[in-house]
């Protein structure tokens, strides 16, 4: 299985913040934004990542992460000229894509849970023994900000919906998404919704009609931040500096999970930690190396 994450967008919804700046380079306390949806793809020892990112933003991403080879990845670029909806992204990774599975990912969506890694993981290894897809639902107050999942009395999918003005349920479809390889070819034929966006939702609701869409709830001990409005962006800042001072780990850390994984080694390890041996991020690298 390979990984797409889509880090373009206008981000008007954080303006004037995000005048200049790239939403996804942001930092989400101690480390930017993109960090986090790239560290759960790692969490699911998937090595093979494409970001698809804005024209102008391209350089910086580069800069950030450059291949990836640093953390024993590879990370691969594409560029998405209009943000013309979330389902572009599957197109414009299609060559990447090359005919496997993908694990889809919204880089403004930030997710905590121990358990995280091991659902993700269930839900990978069902897309690749069966195929379809497989998404997941979080309970929101705002459900009219997302797209909504319904479900009957026995906790099967009725319906999906795009931003409703009347939500059908409090359950938010989540920005990580698992495809088959049909997903490129449903991707093709999504129409542009009302507000002009090729949907996720639209790839979502095909596969439902097919028959072979699953939905799981993450329900109590999860916790999932879309970080595109300034109260949610703000929050997500907050909940990670409280676990990572209360724990005493960190969430996120790429240049760790690059090193437990065992894709880099302690000499790598250590070289990476001294780039930025100044900051609490640098010593705890610094830690890890050490233990
Ligand atoms: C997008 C999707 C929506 C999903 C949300 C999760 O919304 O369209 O279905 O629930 O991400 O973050 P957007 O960020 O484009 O408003």
């Amino acid at each position: 299985m390979k990984s797409i994450i889509l880090a373009g967008g206008s981000g008007t919804r954080l303006y004037p913040v995000t005048k200049v700046v790239n939403k996804h380079l942001l930092p989400i306390y101690n480390k930017p934004m993109i960090y986090y949806p790239l560290s759960l793809v790692m969490l699911l020892r998937i090595r093979e990542v494409l970001l698809v990112v804005n024209p102008q933003d391209l350089e910086s991403f580069k800069k950030l992460l450059g291949d990836g080879s640093q953390l024993g990845m590879s990370i691969e670029y594409a560029i998405q000229e209009k943000p013309r909806g979330l389902a572009e992204g599957l197109i414009l990774g299609e060559k990447f894509i090359n005919g496997d599975k993908v694990f889809y990912l919204l880089g403004d969506n930030i997710f905590f849970g121990h358990d995280l890694p091991k659902i993700m993981k269930e839900a990978m290894k069902e897309v690749q023994e069966r195929g379809g897809a497989y998404v997941f639902g979080y309970y929101v107050k705002d459900p009219e900000r997302f797209g909504v999942v319904e479900f009957d009395e026995k906790g099967n999918v009725i319906s999906l919906e795009e931003k409703p003005k009347k939500p059908r349920s409090n359950y938010a479809v989540v920005g990580a998404y698992f495809y088959d390889e049909e997903v490129v070819e449903i991707a093709k034929r999504v129409k542009p919704s009302k507000r002009g966006e090729l949907e996720i939702t639209s790839v979502n609701e095909e596969y439902l009609k097919r028959g072979k869409l699953r939905v799981k709830i993450l329900g109590r001990g999860f916790a999932w931040f879309d970080a595109g409005t300034h109260d949610s962006f703000l929050e997500a800042g907050e909940f990670v500096e409280t676990i990572e001072k209360k724990t005493g780990l960190m969430i996120g850390c790429i240049e760790e999970i690059a090193y437990r994984n065992g894709w880099i080694d302690r000499e790598q390890l250590i070289k990476l930690a001294k780039t930025m041996s100044k900051t609490e991020y640098g010593k705890y690298l610094m830690r890890i190396a050490e233990e």
